[in-house]
């Protein structure tokens, strides 16, 4: 199959945007946990911030050789076309962190065209729903894997329900007819790239942005019309493993579509995780009396921010504290629970996955791309198909590359 190993080419690794945020902390990553041989290649619009970021990487201790770095402007024009293009065509893996509403579609086209495996932490499910439709078909029959959202948000959430819905299949041979996953509060300083997509997505129109309620928006295949959530008038629901869960998790629709589709993409597989398949996502250390608050306020807040005055005055305020350089430290905490699709599942086992995290959430995207580059570089065969995937289409492999750059990811069995 064309596409599954990538070819030989002059660059191991291309990271398109490494000038950005998550780029440089991405960057810091693969020179952590590359093998010393990998040939690789920076990429930014500008020079001066490449060679900035290039002196900045302690490439010593691991002996990994200085990456090339290459000038590359995104933009319609033939010329920027071409350019990209060319450095496409001559890599056999590509990770984009580069904003993707503004630009990144233009490194997917390419990666389609040139035939080049790819990565990126988009968020936008909006913008992922139209790359699906117009690069999917083309993407699979090519071979060529896009693995999307594999950030916090969307890949970590894949990679926990995907162990969690696993465990039950293989301790307890029961399928799942829900994955309800619990995040911890955590801190999180929104970069200039996390604000802009925000911003950009709040103000879309109230049509497109309801799109997201759709929860198989992104599935091939429609799934169970039960997704009901089990929440109270607190808008809170208690998980006899997960304990008190409140419903405010800013990312539980984005992410219940992005897990939706990775069973949609499982489904007839060995992995399929159960044809009642959901995905519900809450957060933890939230009082009941904030959690109704929460939901009460945030249709006010959604209608504020359809206008552009008001995203103007957050931008101003948000942009004020966010951080210029990587080294926040936060600790990421994430917990899924596997629930069989049996008759009475509070008296059948559960399959239970867990993450820790220290080094933030920006710090666990750039560790999730640069891994997951090299699921496709080095595991290429795990996963033979292409297309528009997930994280849970690498996660056998990815998982055990994660659990050897030291981060606490595991699974196990909760008994009856
Ligand atoms: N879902 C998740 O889990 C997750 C997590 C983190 C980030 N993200 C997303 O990742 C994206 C990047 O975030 P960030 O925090 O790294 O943002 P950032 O710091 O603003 O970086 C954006 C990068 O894109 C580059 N870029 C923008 N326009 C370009 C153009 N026309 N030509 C070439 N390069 C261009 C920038 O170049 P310059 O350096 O020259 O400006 C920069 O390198 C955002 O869309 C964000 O929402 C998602």
């Amino acid at each position: 199959m064309p596409g599954t190993q990538p070819k030989r080419r002059e660059y191991d690794l291309l990271l398109v945007g490494a000038t950005g945020h998550t780029g440089s902390l991405t960057a810091q990553h693969i020179v952590r946990h590359f093998p010393p041989n990998l040939r690789w290649v920076l990429a930014g619009r500008s020079e001066a911030k490449l060679q900035r970021l290039r002196e900045s990487l302690p490439l010593n201790p691991t002996g990994i050789g200085s990456p090339n770095i290459q000038v590359l402007n995104l933009s319609e024009s033939d010329r920027d076309t071409a350019n990209l293009d060319d450095l496409i065509r001559r890599s056999c893996v590509c990770i984009s962190v580069v904003t993707y509403f503004a630009v990144g579609e233009l490194v997917i086209r390419s990666c389609v065209e040139n035939e080049t495996n790819y990565i990126d932490a988009i968020g936008d499910v909006i913008l992922l729903e139209r790359l699906i439709a117009k690069y999917h078909n083309t993407a699979e029959r090519k071979g060529v894997k896009l693995i999307h959202a594999a950030g916090i948000f969307g890949g970590v959430q894949n990679l926990l329900a995907w162990a969690a819905a696993r465990e039950l299949a293989q301790q307890a041979s029961l399928k799942t007819q829900e994955v309800a996953l619990a995040m911890d509060t955590m801190k999180l300083i929104p970069s200039r790239g996390t604000i802009e997509s925000f911003l950009h997505e709040a103000g879309r129109g109230k049509d497109i942005r309801k799109k997201t309620l759709e929860p198989w928006l992104l599935s091939s295949v429609e799934g169970s019309p039960d997704i009901l959530n089990s929440t109270n008038k607190m808008n809170m629901r208690i998980n006899m493993d997960l304990g008190a869960l409140s419903a405010t998790s800013i990312t539980a629709k984005q992410n219940q579509l992005l897990v939706h589709r990775s069973w949609g993409l499982l489904k007839g597989s060995q992995e399929d995780y159960g044809a009642n398949f959901k995905y519900n996502e809450y957060m933890r250390g939230v009082s009941a009396m904030l959690s109704l608050l929460t939901t009460i306020g945030h249709p006010f807040v959604d209608w504020l921010l359809g206008f552009k005055i008001v995203r103007n005055i957050v931008r101003r305020a948000l942009q004020r504290n966010h951080p210029t350089s990587p080294g926040e430290a936060d600790l990421v905490v994430m917990e899924a629970v596997a629930i069989a699709d049996v008759e009475n599942p509070d008296e059948a086992p559960r399959g239970y996955a867990t993450l820790r995290y220290p080094e933030g959430p920006y710090s666990l995207t750039g560790l999730m791309l640069a891994q997951g580059a090299a699921s496709i570089l080095y595991s290429g065969r795990e996963c033979e198909k292409g297309g528009c995937l997930t994280t849970a289409l690498i996660a056998a492999d990815l998982i055990q590359r994660l659990k050897g750059a030291d981060i606490a990811i595991e699974s196990t069995i909760l008994p009856y």
